[in-house]
């Protein structure tokens, strides 16, 4: 795909995170293991969208002399789960940043249609003056994430970023179409949805491989 027309995508490119998600996507990779990698790319993927994130000047003491120094202020930080497997990815981003507020998304993809539908919602009062990250770790058709952006507007969100760790190009496209404006970190691009809207080569279904359903 032409990536140089979404100026705000960023497909991130660093062989130990390449190399975390090669492991994901074996389907031998068993749960406990898929958890733990799930928590260091997010970390990993945290790292890179926080960087823009602001910091303040406090004054303190270290055992040598009086200095001020940056601090990252986490309670303007919101970090938001799409439900399910989106909360694979808090633990990762709270790592790097404890005092984060965590809000949640619940949607489910019909398996016919693959609309989304929302059956959960509760986030932080102070959405409007926050710093909100979307976690999801596949985008696909880009339905889940453009309707959980939807609502997060709708709750007052204005500085937005979603990360992904797989995303198709379909969903990518419908995502910049729908908001061009919003950071998108992914981690891998992949080459394309097949006819169940699955992406391939994907890594299945992420939400049975973090909680142990798959059938
Ligand atoms: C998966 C995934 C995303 C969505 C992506 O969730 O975690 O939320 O599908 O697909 P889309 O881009 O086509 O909307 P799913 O609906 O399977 O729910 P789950 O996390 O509860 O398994
Ligand atoms: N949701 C998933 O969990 N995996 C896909 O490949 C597509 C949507």
């Amino acid at each position: 795909m032409e990536l140089s027309k979404y100026p705000n995508v960023h497909v991130l490119d660093h062989p130990l995170l390449k190399h975390k998600i090669s492991l994901i996507r074996d389907k031998d990779t068993p749960t406990p293991e898929f958890r733990q990698l799930v928590k260091e790319i997010a970390m990993m993927e945290g790292y890179e969208a926080l960087k823009s994130v602001k910091t303040t000047l406090r004054d303190i003491q270290t055992p040598i002399e009086k200095t001020t120094q940056p601090y990252v202020e986490g309670k303007n930080i919101c970090f938001v789960p799409i439900l399910r497997a989106g909360m694979g990815m808090v633990d990762g981003m709270s790592a790097l940043l404890p005092t984060a507020k965590v809000g949640h998304i619940g949607l489910y993809r019909d398996e016919v249609t693959h609309e989304p539908h929302a059956y959960y919602c509760k986030l932080p009062h102070n959405l409007d003056t926050s710093d909100v990250y979307l976690l999801d770790p596949m985008l696909a058709t880009g339905g889940s994430a453009i309707d959980a952006v939807k609502t997060l507007k709708d709750h007052g969100a204005k500085k937005i970023s979603f990360l992904c760790i797989i995303a198709a190009p379909e969903g990518v496209e419908a995502f910049c179409e729908a908001y061009p404006d919003i950071p998108l970190y992914i981690g891998a691009l992949d080459r394309q949805l097949n006819d169940k809207a699955y992406i391939c080569p994907g890594l299945g279904d992420a939400g049975d491989r973090i909680f142990g359903t798959v059938k």
